[in-house]
């Protein structure tokens, strides 16, 4: 069983993941911004750890992390601008790159987007800036020699879905709700064989147990 450290505790996805992961046997500490969220952390079974991904250094995280064998990455600057968007979805990644290296954790999990989010809607800056932004954190990370898996998944929905998902290396864009990539992420966190790899996901009809066996090489 593995000690998770979760960055984005208190999103939808990640909120949504903490009880996946315990239910699965695994350890779970969540970062966390404000300090009332440490009470719901705590009902869901993670240990909370109050930081701020902006005003953390990578040696904050490491000594954070210090102990995991897992990180994950689901938090977000959600719109709120893009020097915001540059420190977390970007910045925030490369901390937690520095702090697994630190720590000697190979294993790390991000949560990117899928690259044909909103092509045929009208451009706007701050969305390209997430687009960019996410696509460096993913290239950043690729080169790294850690065992990184990077799942992009469509467009969020705030649903818990059907457990039912579309994933691979390059499907067809689509929606799909948090729940299941909560699912999907938790499954993943169980085959460890499975790295080095990038994965879209969407709704669909396969279930989130059997396309994640799917993506096992050999
Ligand atoms: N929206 C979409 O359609 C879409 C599509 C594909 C991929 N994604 C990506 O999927 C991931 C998860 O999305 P989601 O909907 O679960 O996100 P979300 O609900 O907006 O949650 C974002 C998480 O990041 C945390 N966070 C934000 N700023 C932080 C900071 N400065 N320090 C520490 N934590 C901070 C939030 O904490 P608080 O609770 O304190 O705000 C929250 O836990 C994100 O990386 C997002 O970019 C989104």
């Amino acid at each position: 069983m593995s000690h998770v450290f979760l960055i984005g505790s208190t999103g939808g996805v990640g909120s949504r993941l903490i009880p996946k992961l315990i239910a699965a046997g695994h350890t779970v500490t969540g970062l966390h911004r404000k300090a009332e969220q440490a009470e719901t952390l705590q009902e869901a079974g993670a240990k909370p750890h109050l930081g701020d991904i902006i005003e953390m250094t990578a040696e904050d995280l490491t000594a954070a992390s210090a102990g995991c064998d897992v990180l994950v990455f689901s938090a977000g600057a959600a719109g709120s601008g893009p020097e915001r968007t540059t420190a977390i979805d970007g910045g925030g990644v490369i901390k937690m790159m520095d702090a697994a290296r630190a720590n000697g954790i190979k294993r790390v999990y991000l949560v990117s987007v899928f690259p044909d989010a909103r092509r045929d809607a009208e451009r706007k800056e701050g969305f390209e800036h997430y687009m960019r932004t996410k696509r460096m954190a993913d290239n950043a990370l690729a080169a790294t020699d850690l065992d990184w898996v990077i799942l992009r998944p469509g467009t969020l929905e705030t649903e818990e879905g059907e457990g039912h998902v579309n994933a691979g290396l390059a499907i067809p864009y689509g929606t799909v709700a948090r729940g299941n990539v909560a699912a999907f992420l938790a499954e993943l966190i169980d085959r460890p064989e499975i790295r080095h790899e990038i994965i879209e996901l969407t709704d669909g009809e396969v279930p989130v147990k059997e396309a994640v066996a799917a993506r096992v090489r050999g």
